[in-house]
């Protein structure tokens, strides 16, 4: 012992004497485990998950469910499956009615077919008067109108943007307010958000539907945050090409196309868990490209030539 110092001022002396290296990677661990443990502590005392039913039902609304292929219908043939009766929206009245019949027969369930123009400023009192009474669990938020002739920005009617602001990013707004604040009330809920990977950043060709997407996106991202601690959950998906439109997609390169099972599926069972999905491991892998592989400006020339390809832009 060197003369004059106590055993203390000794182990101070010796822990200076230690490199620095060493001393923050003592920290760095110190902290990281204690994280965890917090985490673990945290979610032991998480009280038991609800059944799928009580969470998000009795009745759940899903908007544009009208085509028998469309992702809308994909999510109402799951909830009908967990026992959740159904208030579908769409424009298509024909096909909703006969949405609505097949799902009653085959899983037993309430399900009221509302035709709708969701574009109209005023359509919510109209809505609200159908939903009157009912406790509604889950709202999907999954309409939509993009010109099925992909004009560039400029090239599309002034009237067209509107009509598409009015349907993509109004009514959406509209819905959410609505019914998040009657979830709020009664305590427990959920709304999804059907976005697209076209709203996570320029997407050529579909510039206008991009945007849209991307109101939709950071809306829910938002709303996610300022309802934790709610019971209402709220997730955002951003499917990227699924076989929702016959052969539409087919210049597309095959490995990209979603069927529409999966992603409803992802989507469903992240819902109270993650704020966001994008479903799919070739999805996941071109945002990752897209985000750590590439500068942003990279991506949006990489989506433009898909798209151009895909589109049939070129030649
Ligand atoms: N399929 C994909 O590759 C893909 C990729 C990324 C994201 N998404 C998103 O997934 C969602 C579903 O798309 P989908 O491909 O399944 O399309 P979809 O079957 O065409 O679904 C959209 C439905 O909304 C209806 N709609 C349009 N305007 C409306 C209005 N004003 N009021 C009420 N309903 C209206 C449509 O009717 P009309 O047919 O008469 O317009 C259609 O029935 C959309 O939000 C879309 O952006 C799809």
């Amino acid at each position: 012992m060197t003369i004059g110092m106590t055993p203390k001022l000794l182990r101070k002396q010796k822990m200076k004497q230690l490199p620095k290296s060493i001393l923050l990677t003592g920290t760095a661990v110190g902290v990281v485990t204690a994280v965890w443990q917090w985490r673990k502590q945290a979610q032991q005392k998480q009280p038991a998950a609800k059944p799928f039913n009580v969470q998000y039902g009795p009745w759940a609304i899903v908007t544009g469910a009208a085509r028998a292929e469309g992702l809308g219908y994909g999510f109402a043939r799951r909830l009908a499956g967990q026992r959740i009766n159904l208030i579908l929206v769409d424009i298509l009245a024909e096909e909703l009615h006969a949405r609505a019949a097949e799902l009653e027969q085959k899983f037993l369930v309430k399900v009221k077919p509302v035709v709708l123009d969701l574009g109209r400023p005023d359509f919510l009192p109209e809505l609200l008067a159908h939903t009157a009474g009912l406790e509604i669990g889950l709202l999907v938020c999954n309409h939509m109108v993009t010109p099925k002739e992909t004009p560039t920005i400029l090239d599309m009617e002034l009237a067209t943007h509107h009509a598409m602001l009015d349907v993509n990013a109004r009514a959406y707004t509209t819905l959410i307010h609505a019914y998040g604040r009657q979830m709020v009330a009664q305590r427990h809920g959920g709304i999804i958000i059907v976005s697209s990977q076209a709203g996570l950043h320029g997407t050529p060709y579909t510039g206008a539907y991009a945007a849209n997407k991307a109101f939709q996106l950071i809306l829910g991202e938002s709303l996610w945050y300022e309802l934790l601690g709610t019971n209402v959950d709220v997730l955002v998906l951003t499917p990227g090409l699924t076989r929702t439109q016959g052969n539409a997609m087919d210049k597309y390169p095959k490995i990209m196309l979603m069927e529409v099972e999966p992603v409803v599926d992802e989507t469903l069972r992240n819902l109270g868990r993650k704020h966001l999905v994008i479903p799919g491991l070739v999805n996941k892998l071109f945002q990752f490209a897209a985000t750590h592989l590439m500068t942003r400006e990279q991506a949006i020339r990489t989506t433009g030539d898909l798209m151009a390809k895909g589109l049939g832009k070129t030649g």
